[in-house]
C-alpha cells in the first residue's frame, strides 16, 4: 500500500503514536507470556494490535524489526541459511546416579584447590531444569532481537530468525537498564506439553505420522522455511545462559539469569543455588517428582559452577566444559503384560506391529497400545503374547517396549510371525529392509483410507470437514475408493448418511469444491508419494511448475534439484511410473482439480499476499468463485481462520468461523464490503 504523503509535523505525530502502541502492546505481552499475568482482556489487546497494524500498513517505511507485528511476517525461505555462533555452543556430560555426581563434585574441589567435603559450602551450584528441547543461540543488538541459530554441530547452525521471532514468549525489545550493546545468549525452544498433544491429535486425525515427542515436534516447527507454520505452533523459549556480552562483567550464573529476568525475559523459576551434593540430590528428586506436573518436558537437571571466573578457570574438553553436568532422570518405565500382537497398516503401506497391553499408568498417562516397530525390533526383543515387558515413554508419548522379562514366561508361547498378506486387503506382503510393505496401493482400504485423510488435510488440499470419521463414512458406504472419487459426491449421497443433514453436506461439498484450486505444491503434498514431504513438494514445484511437466521428467532431472536426494528423485518418478497413479491423476484432472503453481514473483495484484477467509452464503456469487476472484487480484483464499487470516468474508448465517475471526481481532467484511474491495 503506498504511504501517504505526510507532512514533517504530522509524520512525529504518527511515529509518536505507533511508537506508544508498539510499548503498550510489549508491556502486555510481557506481562501475558513472561509473567502469565494478563493485564487487559484479548479483545483489548486485539484493538491495540489492530490500530497499530492498521498504521503500519499505512506508513511502510516506519514498520521496524521489533515491531510486534513482525512476529509473523516473513516470506517462505527456500532453505535455512548457515548460521555461525559467535563461541562454540558445547553440550554437557551426562551423569546418571549420585555416585556419579559425587565424583564430579570431588574432581572440581580438587582442581580448585577447595575442601574436598561436599558439605562443604565452598562451591556452590546454580541447578535448573535440563530442558528437553532445541539449543538455540538468541542474538540481541542494541536490545533489539536481531537473530537466532539453532545448535547445529556446535560450531554452526541454521539461521531461524524469522520462526523464533515467532515465539511470544521471547521480547523482540528489552527494556532495562545498562542493556549491552551485543548480547548472545543461550537457550531452548520447546514445545509445551498441552500443544504438543492437541498438535498429535490433530496430525492423528489428519491421517499423519504424529511426532514421538515433544522436542522433535519443537525442532520440526523451528526448522520450517515458512514462518507462518511456525507461528502456529505451540513454541516457548527459555534462555539459560550467556554467550557473550559487549562490556557486560557478571560475576555468577545466578546474577546472568536475574539480570536477563530485570531485562524482560522469562527465566525459568524452577532454579536453585546449590551448596552441597545433599541439595543438589534433594533438587533432582524434587523435580523428578515435579516432572508430570510441568507444561514442558524436562529430562534432567543440570547443574553448574555459579562463579562464572571459577568456570573460566576450569575450562572446557574438546565438547563439554568442566564447570557444569547434566544429571539425568531414569526414563519413565512401567511393568505390564502383553495382550495382543496385532498389525496396522499405514498410508503408504508399512506394516507396523503394535502390542496391545494391559492398561498401565506411565507418567500420568495410560497406556494400553505400544509400538514394536518392524520385524527386527521384535526379533531382537523376542517378545510374544503373554509375555511380561517393560514399557518406557522417555520424553516421548508414543510408548515402547523396551524390554521382555523372558524368566517370567509361562508356556512356549507362539514366535509372532509378520503376516505374508495384507490383514485389511490381503494382497501380497513384501519386505523392504526392516519394513514390511502391502503391495495393494490404492486397492488396499487402510492405504486408501488413510492417503483421503491425508489429501483432504490441512497443509495438503485443505478440505473443511473432511476428517477421520467423515472418511470412514464414506468408504464404509462405497462412496469413495479414491481421492479423484470424491469430487463425483453429490448432495443426496451425503444426506444419506449418519448425521448428515443439509448444512453438513453442503459444507462438506463447498470444501471438496474450494479445494480444487490449491497450489500445486500442495497438491503434490497431499498425492502422498512416499518420502515427499512439504518442503520437498516444494522444490519440486518450482522447478517442474505443472504435473504434466513432472509426468515427463527423467529420474536424473529429478536428482538434480537442489535439496532432493536419489530415494525422493526414485519414489517420484516410480509413482508416475504407475498405470494406477496415471489413471487417478487423470480423473482429478478431469474431475476438476486444477493446482495453480505459485511462482513467488505472482503474487502481485492490490491484494497481494492478503488472506481471504469466506464462511457463510454469499448472494452475488458462490465461494469458489469468490476465491477465485481474490485469486486473480494476487491474495488468497484458506480454509480455516487463524491470526493470519486478512479478511473474514461473512455472508448469510456465517458458521463458527465468524465468532472465532472475532476473537481473533481478524478484520470482518459484509458481502458489500467485499464487493467494494473487488472494484
Ligand atoms: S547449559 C556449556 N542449561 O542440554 C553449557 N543446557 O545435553 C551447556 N540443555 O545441548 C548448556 N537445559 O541444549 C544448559 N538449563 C540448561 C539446559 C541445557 C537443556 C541442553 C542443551 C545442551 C544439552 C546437553
Amino acid at each position: 500500500m503506498p504511504s501517504d504523503a505526510v507532512d514533517g509535523e504530522q509524520s512525529r505525530t504518527i511515529r509518536k503514536k505507533i511508537e506508544s502502541l508498539r510499548e503498550e502492546i510489549r508491556r502486555h505481552d510481557f506481562l501475558y507470556y513472561v509473567q502469565s499475568r494478563p493485564g487487559i482482556s484479548d479483545a483489548q489487546y486485539d484493538a491495540l494490535f489492530r490500530e497499530l497494524k492498521g498504521l503500519e500498513e499505512k506508513h511502510p517505511e516506519l514498520v521496524t524489526p521489533d515491531s510486534p507485528t513482525q512476529r509473523v511476517g516473513g516470506a517462505p525461505a527456500d532453505f535455512l541459511p548457515k548460521f555461525k555462533h559467535r563461541v562454540p555452543l558445547l553440550s554437557l556430560e551426562s551423569l546418571f546416579t549420585r555416585e556419579d555426581v559425587e565424583a564430579f563434585d570431588k574432581r572440581i574441589r580438587k582442581e580448585t584447590n577447595r575442601s574436598d567435603r561436599s558439605d562443604q559450602s565452598d562451591l556452590s551450584y546454580l541447578v535448573e531444569p535440563k530442558f528437553d528441547g532445541l539449543s538455540v543461540e538468541v542474538v540481541y543488538r542494541n536490545g533489539v532481537f536481531h537473530q537466532a541459530g539453532t545448535r547445529g554441530d556446535g560450531e554452526t547452525g541454521e539461521e531461524v530468525t524469522q520462526n523464533v521471532k515467532t515465539i511470544k514468549s521471547l521480547p523482540l525489545k528489552l527494556s532495562g537498564k545498562d542493556i549491552p550493546k551485543e548480547l548472545h545468549l543461550r537457550g531452548e525452544v520447546v514445545m509445551t506439553v498441552k500443544g504438543f498433544e492437541a498438535l498429535n491429535k490433530k496430525l492423528i486425525e489428519e491421517g499423519e505420522e504424529p511426532f514421538a515427542n515433544p522436542r522433535n515436534a519443537a525442532s520440526g516447527a523451528l526448522r520450517q522455511l515458512d514462518p507462518r507454520i511456525t507461528a502456529n505452533r505451540p513454541l516457548d523459549i527459555y534462555l539459560y545462559g550467556l554467550l557473550y556480552a559487549d562490556g557486560w562483567k557478571p560475576k555468577t550464573q545466578k546474577e546472568v539469569l536475574e539480570t536477563l529476568s530485570s531485562w524482560g525475559i522469562r527465566i525459568n523459576l524452577l532454579r536453585k543455588k546449590c551448596g552441597s551434593l545433599e541439595e543438589i540430590c534433594d533438587f533432582h528428586a524434587d523435580l523428578y517428582e515435579k516432572r508430570d506436573r510441568l507444561d514442558y518436558e524436562i529430562d534432567g537437571i543440570v547443574a553448574k559452577v555459579d562463579d562464572l571466573e571459577l568456570q573460566e578457570s576450569l575450562g572446557a574438553r574438546a565438547r563439554s566444559p568442566r564447570w557444569a553436568f547434566a544429571y539425568k532422570f531414569e526414563p519413565r518405565k512401567e511393568i505390564t503384560r502383553v495382550e495382543d500382537i496385532v498389525v496396522q497398516v499405514g498410508r503408504q503401506g508399512t506394516l507396523t506391529p503394535v502390542a496391545i497391553l494391559k492398561p498401565v499408568d506411565v507418567g500420568g498417562v495410560t497406556v494400553s497400545r505400544a509400538t514394536l516397530h518392524n520385524w527386527d525390533i521384535i526379533q531382537k526383543l523376542d517378545v510374544r503374547v503373554g509375555d511380561e515387558v517393560r514399557v518406557a515413554r522417555a520424553g516421548d508419548v508414543i510408548p515402547e517396549v523396551v524390554e521382555v522379562n523372558h524368566k517370567a514366561r509361562k508356556g512356549h508361547p507362539r514366535e509372532f510371525e509378520m503376516p505374508l498378506r495384507c490383514p485389511v486387503c490381503g494382497s501380497k506382503v513384501i519386505r523392504e529392509g526392516a519394513f514390511h510393505l502391502c503391495t495393494g496401493g490404492a486397492a488396499c482400504r487402510a492405504q486408501m483410507k488413510w492417503s483421503i485423510i491425508h489429501y483432504a488435510s490441512r497443509n495438503a488440499m485443505d478440505i473443511e470437514g473432511l476428517g477421520r470419521e467423515t472418511v470412514d463414512l464414506l468408504i464404509e458406504k462405497n462412496l469413495v475408493q479414491n481421492m479423484a472419487d470424491l469430487y463425483m459426491l453429490k448432495k443426496t449421497d451425503l444426506l444419506a448418511l449418519p448425521g448428515f443433514k443439509e448444512k453438513k453436506a453442503q459444507n462438506l461439498l463447498d470444501g471438496i469444491e474450494g479445494g480444487k484450486k490449491r497450489p500445486l505444491s500442495r497438491f503434490l503434498y497431499g498425492l502422498g508419494i512416499r518420502h515427499v514431504g512439504e518442503q520437498i513438494a516444494r522444490l519440486i514445484c518450482d522447478h517442474f511448475g505443472s504435473i504434466e511437466k513432472m509426468e515427463m521428467a527423467s529420474l536424473e532431472e529429478v536428482q538434480n534439484i537442489g535439496g532432493v536426494g536419489p530415494e525422493i528423485a526414485r519414489s517420484l518418478v516410480d509413482y508416475f511410473r504407475d498405470a494406477r497413479n496415471q489413471k487417478r491423476m487423470d480423473l482429478l484432472l478431469k474431475r476438476g482439480v486444477t493446482p495453480q503453481h505459485e511462482t513467488k514473483q505472482k503474487s502481485t495484484g492490490p491484494l497481494a499476499g492478503k488472506a481471504f477467509l469466506f464462511t457463510g452464503e454469499l448472494e452475488s456469487m458462490s465461494r469458489p468463485e469468490a476465491s477465485r476472484k481474490v485469486e486473480a487480484l494476487g491474495g488468497h483464499a484458506t480454509g480455516s481462520v487463524s491470526k493470519n487470516t486478512d479478511y473474514v468474508v461473512a455472508g448469510a448465517n456465517p458458521g463458527s468461523k465468524y465468532d472465532k475471526a472475532r476473537k481473533l481481532g481478524v478484520k470482518i467484511l459484509d458481502e458489500k464490503e467485499f464487493l467494494k474491495m473487488l472494484q
